[in-house]
């Protein structure tokens, strides 16, 4: 069955009907979830959302539009709550230039923080990484070499793509495959062996065609598994049940 590595479930487009539509997915063929935290404040939503789905795992950390948030003081919060049970990854954690909400120099600080955390704690990392390919690989080759994980929502070059499974990361795959314009994501699809390859969503956003621009669920996800397929001249089963695979490997469920 599908096996979402990268939702946000806490986010407050769910507020008004989270519990139908997770209770919905079992019967949708998704039978995993693990639901990524983006600052501070979601950490203890998505301990409750872990503690009440048995299907839901969860990892925590601060994306680098937030870094802003943290201090030491927190940062011990954080080691407290990725040890608690069902937390299975740091993350979402690395660089975000497109944005660019925090100094290049504090979201690098923090990001290799968070790194030294994941190996601290033995944990997979969840890596967020835009318009920053060149220092987010450089941190990964200084503070990663003994990390595995996840490179989420990839959207570099198929030759980082090969660097990073190299390293013994996975990269995910959502919603952007099937969009139209998404010639160099497709390209990494069709270069990368299924077997590093993983199904995201990262709902509510970057929902797949035909659902385009709507709220996004894992329920979608089929049409992201459909295109990889399609892409790589496969069957969508074998699509969804080695993604799956990988992503017990990933998480080590
Ligand atoms: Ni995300």
């Amino acid at each position: 069955m599908i096996f979402d590595t990268h939702a946000h479930y806490d986010d407050e487009q769910f507020d008004e009907d989270r519990k139908e539509l997770l209770s919905s997915m079992h019967e949708g063929g998704v039978d995993t979830i693990v639901n990524v935290a983006a600052d501070v404040a979601s950490w203890e939503d998505i301990r409750k959302l872990v503690t009440e789905y048995p299907f839901v795992y969860g990892a925590a950390g601060v994306h680098p539009d937030n870094v802003g948030e943290l201090n030491e003081e927190n940062f011990v919060r954080l080691e407290e709550i990725l040890n608690k049970e069902k937390f299975v990854a740091v993350g979402e954690i690395g660089l975000d230039y497109y944005w660019d909400k925090e100094s290049h120099e504090e979201q690098k600080y923090w990001f290799i923080r968070q790194l030294d955390l994941a190996e601290k704690l033995d944990l997979p990392v969840i890596i967020h990484s835009r318009e920053a390919a060149a220092d987010t690989m450089e941190i990964m080759k200084n503070y990663g070499q003994k990390l595995s994980g996840v490179i989420h929502c990839y959207s570099y070059s198929v030759e980082q793509a090969r660097e990073y499974v190299k390293m013994g990361f996975y990269i995910g795959i959502g919603g952007v495959v099937t969009f139209k314009n998404a010639k160099k994501l497709k390209e990494v699809v069709e270069e990368i062996s299924l077997e590093n390859l993983v199904l995201e969503t990262d709902c509510p956003y970057l929902a797949p065609v035909p659902n385009r621009g709507k709220r996004n669920s894992s329920l979608n996800l089929i049409y992201v598994a459909q295109e990889i397929a399609d892409i790589k001249g496969i069957s969508v089963e074998e699509v969804i049940n080695k993604t799956e695979e990988n992503a017990r490997k990933l998480y080590r469920l």
